[in-house]
């Protein structure tokens, strides 16, 4: 096997599949947009989603990139050897184009070739779709990887559950997917049949790459027809990837995270390699600084509060200062060990450089904060602690004094409370919350559990609402307003903008009127495609995330919006309805939001 660094890593995936035909594509924003089902971007496919469900791709039908991606459902975990919040996924895609004929040889000659990562073939394993009733086992997979070399005795096939790839329980496209596996362990991954790949020990088999098929289409009666555009979606941890070529431990051990670990060393005097709990802290302070420089470096950048992605946000940080405590780093070091992250990064990603006193900013505001009460906050918790039994609980009204007097968010207390094995009693929480501010934080990240989110009508009207929303503000409040943030359920528009104060009751009045006046005049909505360069010069303004020489997708609604953006839209203005706008808040000093509504008329 070769050894790769991340730089190295990337770019031989990068320039492999540009050598089979595809365009490489920058990574997208961590904040999905128009995407209600989900806080951040977790996976390569997730921004490409209409272009999976068969909007055409300005770039072509055959792409490859490296995307940020963030995903807090395990953050409990963060500390062991494995377990990140924010990780890069490689990956490829088939827009309609290739398939498994095409894309088996090349994961096989990616993983195997001497050019590429040179992994004996002997020590890959995969599995395919077993299939059940609904689809039958995926055999063409199994034969393909076969034809390439793949002994039959690593050829595995799991259900549904371990070899597929969809909406879970619900409608669309979907299909089986293929992972690859290192064999770690032969003696004991020699005795398992076909079928047994479950019954394996852990560690026996290590997880490095996933193709997924997107051959069929789950209709309303749950039955699975065979999709017109058939998609290929790849996945490819690159930390993880790193790790397991590397021989390392852990991916904290890889070199994204060396730089830093010698900042903290030196910062706390400590060492990495204690083991125990101070390893554990030093996971959990650079994995969660790490998501919190991306985070706060995105150009959609969040910036910590008590909701949504801004909760998350403020939920890391303080859990970063806690396990700081605990090795003695010094209050205000989150912003050195940032820095460490933002160079390394900084040419994948130049946002961070671009947004570093921001981001500096913001770490350092907030973990001056936390650090104010988080002394008191603790010899509170072990008052409570020490008059409590084992496996007692604390209750609900103490958990949200401890959140709203001390500044801890729940999930800290819970950790803190597991830690003396106590429970939290997070139900009681949740109500006194609700009591006190008569509505509750919104849920914490909700998993993306199926992939692909369709795209309703009611939300494409609220997306083509949200062009003229933005239009609109930028007329009555400011040329200078830009989007800070957009999220869309069926119920409504959620918009946020750079903007100093609320508005008045007549600049909501007429944003609404310029809005409504759009509609009623029933102008067509006009995607067009044409290089970065031509939209910027035509007056398209949108986040200019793409590459240079990128051709982008641009919609205009008359001469009143030109955006750049990846639709979809509604077909004319006309459709839209009734626009309202039905809230105003605020986000931070400099960011105004607003909650908007389409009425049938
Ligand atoms: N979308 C697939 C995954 O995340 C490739 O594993």
């Amino acid at each position: 096997m070769k050894n790769f660094t991340s730089e190295t890593l990337r770019e031989t995936y990068l320039k492999f599949f540009e050598s089979k035909g595809h365009a490489i594509i920058p990574s997208a924003s961590l904040i999905p947009e128009n995407d209600p089902t989900v806080l951040f971007t977790t996976a390569g496919m997730h921004p490409l989603v209409p272009y999976l469900l068969g909007e055409k791709h300005p770039a072509g039908n055959r792409l490859t990139d490296v995307q940020k991606c963030v995903r807090t459902g395990d953050i409990d975990e963060v500390g062991d050897a494995s377990h990140c919040t924010f990780f890069e996924m490689l990956g490829n895609w088939s827009l309609g184009d290739y398939f498994k004929e095409e894309m088996i040889p090349w994961s096989f000659e990616f993983l195997t070739s001497k050019k590429y990562l040179g992994i004996p073939v002997d020590d890959i394993a995969v599995t395919c779709f077993a299939g059940d009733d609904d689809c039958p086992r995926d055999d063409e997979s199994a034969k393909l990887w076969e034809k390439c070399g793949i002994k039959k005795e690593h050829i595995f096939f799991l259900p549904k559950s371990g070899n597929w790839w969809g909406p879970a329980g619900t409608t669309g496209p979907c299909g089986p997917d293929t992972e690859m596996h290192i064999i770690r362990n032969h003696a004991e991954a020699d005795k398992l049949g076909p079928y047994d790949f479950e019954k394996a020990t852990a560690g026996t088999f290590l997880e490095i790459w996933n193709d997924v098929f997107m051959q069929y289409n789950k209709n309303a009666e749950g039955k699975h027809e065979p999709l017109k555009q058939k998609n290929v979606d790849t996945g490819m941890g690159l930390e993880r990837t790193l790790c397991i070529l590397g021989g390392k431990e852990s991916v904290y051990e890889t070199d994204v995270f060396e730089k830093a670990i010698q900042k903290i060393e030196s910062l706390t005097g400590r060492k990495y390699s204690e083991g125990g709990e101070v390893t554990r802290a030093f996971r959990v302070i650079l994995d969660h600084v790490r998501t919190a420089t991306f985070m706060l470096g995105d150009n959609k950048g969040i910036v910590p509060s008590n909701t949504d992605q801004g909760y998350i946000l403020r939920r890391i940080i303080r859990r970063a200062v806690r396990f700081g405590r605990n090795i003695g780093l010094p209050q205000g070091s989150l912003k050195e060990v940032s820095y460490t992250i933002i160079n390394k990064y900084a040419t994948v990603y130049p946002e961070l450089v671009k947004n570093q006193s921001k981001i500096e900013e913001e770490l350092e505001k907030e973990e001056l904060k936390f650090s104010k009460t988080l002394q008191q906050g603790i010899r509170e918790f072990e008052k409570v602690a020490a008059n409590l039994p084992t496996g007692g609980k604390i209750d609900g009204v103490t958990a949200f004094h401890l959140y709203d007097t001390y500044g801890f968010p729940v999930e800290i207390t819970n950790e803190m409370a597991r830690e003396k094995g106590l429970t939290v009693d997070v139900e009681g929480y949740e109500a006194a919350y609700a009591e006190h501010q008569a509505k509750s934080r919104a849920g914490s990240e909700q998993k993306f559990a199926c992939g692909l989110a369709d795209h309703k009508e009611e939300t494409t009207k609220l997306h083509t609402a949200t062009h003229l929303l933005h239009a609109a503000l930028k007329i009555v409040c400011s040329p200078d307003v830009e989007q800070k943030g957009s999220n869309i359920t069926e119920e409504r528009l959620r918009f946020d903008f750079n903007f100093a104060r609320k508005l008045t009751p007549e600049e909501v009045a007429e944003v609404e009127r310029l809005v409504n006046e759009q509609i009623s005049l029933n102008v067509p909505v006009v995607m067009q495609e044409m290089s970065l360069e031509e939209a910027k010069e035509q007056g398209f303004t949108g986040l200019f995330e793409s590459k240079y020489g990128e051709r982008v997708k641009t919609y205009s609604i008359g001469n009143f919006s030109k955006e750049i953006c990846g639709g979809p839209h509604a077909q004319t203005t006309g459709e839209l309805g009734k626009f309202k706008i039905a809230k105003q808040e605020n986000v931070s000093a400099g960011v105004k939001r607003i909650k908007a509504v389409l009425l049938s008329q």
